[in-house]
């Protein structure tokens, strides 16, 4: 069934101003509704099978928001907190209609890679424990990480609450005294990165994930930018949740 909307309800979420401004707009006729000028701002309007026009500009409507976060350190991964500023406060504000949620969380001190959507369904596919989908983090690590650990993380590690983990991938990128290293997980655990360190002694300093299932971060994202899915990358995390990156 069609889900029919005021006219002036949809232009108010998408920021065209207050009911009034926009019952304004509609008398001076530069809204359009399927190529005809509105006159009547309460008017109902399917918005997604209508093109609802404003000075000639179509709005693009859509039901569903898939965004990318790059994430900075220092927020939450929450819509909501009395004491820390959540990763929904960084939203522009032409994506805050939609009230997206993060898929997930990064730690405070994590950054990098964060969806956040509206989709439901999608979220809970991305989180489900039985899908397995890969997540890539590049590590800053204190210590000199070995060939030991990697074999360590390739059998799961045993975390400090007894659980132990699925098999991880741990590459080494450079080893000294902090060590650089990418490290592929297949669950979600809380601290799940730290933790898997700390048990084989050592320390994460940097947390960053670069990948979620087949998403890659946007490197030309700055911590805090946000950008749109292309439809490829949407392709990419809804068909290639599992196996390997
Ligand atoms: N593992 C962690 O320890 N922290 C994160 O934020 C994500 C994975």
């Amino acid at each position: 069934m069609r889900k029919t909307q005021r006219l002036d309800k949809i232009l108010a979420n998408f920021g065209f101003g207050t009911r009034k401004e926009i019952k304004q707009a509609v008398k001076n006729g530069i809204v359009r509704v399927d190529g005809v000028a509105a006159n009547d701002s309460g008017m109902h309007v399917d918005p997604e099978s209508s093109a609802i026009e404003v000075n000639g500009e179509v709005l693009n409507y859509r039901k569903y928001i898939y965004l990318m976060m790059n994430k900075p350190q220092g927020v939450i991964s929450a819509t909501f907190d009395l004491k820390h500023r959540t990763v929904a406060d960084l939203l522009p504000e032409e994506y805050r209609h939609f009230e997206a949620f993060p898929v997930g969380r990064l730690d405070i001190d994590t950054e990098g890679l964060l969806i956040m959507t509206n989709d439901g369904q999608l979220a809970h596919e991305l989180l489900s424990p039985k899908r397995h989908v890969p997540k890539r983090y590049y590590a800053l690590v204190e210590g000199c990480v070995n060939d030991m650990d990697i074999s360590a993380f390739k059998c799961g590690i045993i975390l400090d609450d007894g659980y132990k983990t699925l098999p991880a991938e741990l590459t080494i990128i450079k080893a000294g005294e902090y060590s650089e290293t990418e490290v592929v997980i297949m669950e979600g655990k809380f601290h799940q990165v730290k933790r898997m360190f700390e048990a084989v002694g050592k320390r994460v300093k940097f947390l960053k994930r670069l990948q979620m299932g087949g998403l890659k971060l946007d490197n030309s994202l700055a911590p805090g930018q946000v950008r749109e899915l292309t439809a490829q990358e949407l392709n990419s995390l809804k068909n290639k949740q599992e196996g390997a990156l």
